[in-house]
């Protein structure tokens, strides 16, 4: 991808609608190296403790939660609409079974500033360092919430990731459209 640093404000409505939509690519490498991804559709970007911060939530029995623990790192990468299939499939098998670069025919970089995959076709991609983590606390949770997203358990940890490079191509206000 040819693309430039910006700043994390750029194209953050286009960022929540792909959220919210099909989801992200949260991107790691398990301990033997090999890069995952993993759909998320829960998350959040800001600032915290005056830094910019990915806040993402990953359960237990997740892949990719074995792999942020060894790495204490990942990527998210901003999907195009035409990339909604691979969000689907990236969603729903694990890393565990299955090489899903390959699998969706997407291609693996190593980011500039952690020890994390990024996706080369993505038009916009962030580098976070994770910084804290904590895990879901059910008796400090809203009943509706318990009982919606937590009937089996499985409660998220939540990692704070330190966003140290965030760029984007220079269409991907276009290719998010
Ligand atoms: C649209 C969408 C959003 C998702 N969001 C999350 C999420 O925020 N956190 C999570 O733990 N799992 C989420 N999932 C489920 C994981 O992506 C799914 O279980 C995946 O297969 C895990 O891959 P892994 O075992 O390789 O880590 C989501 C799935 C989809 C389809």
């Amino acid at each position: 991808m040819s693309a430039d640093q910006v700043e994390i404000a750029e194209h953050y409505d286009r960022v929540v609608d792909a959220l919210t939509g099909r989801g992200l690519l949260l991107g790691s490498y398990d301990a033997a190296g090999k890069a995952n991804l993993m759909t998320i559709g829960w998350g959040a970007l800001g600032s915290i403790w005056s830094l910019p911060m990915w806040i993402v939530l990953v359960r237990p029995s997740r892949y990719t939660y074995e792999c942020i623990e060894h790495s204490g790192c990942f990527t998210v990468n901003v999907p195009s609409e035409a990339m909604s299939m691979a969000c689907a499939t990236c969603g729903s098998v694990s890393g565990r079974d299955v090489d899903k670069f390959a699998k969706v025919q997407l291609t693996p970089e190593r980011a500039g500033n952690v020890l994390a995959p990024v996706v080369a076709e993505c038009p916009i991609v962030y580098e976070c360092q994770v910084v804290h983590s904590n895990d879901v606390m059910p008796a400090k949770l809203a009943d509706e919430i318990l009982g919606g997203a937590y009937v089996d358990g499985d409660f998220h940890r939540v990692y704070y990731g330190r966003v140290l490079a965030a760029r984007a191509a220079a269409d991907a206000g276009e290719q998010l459209a």
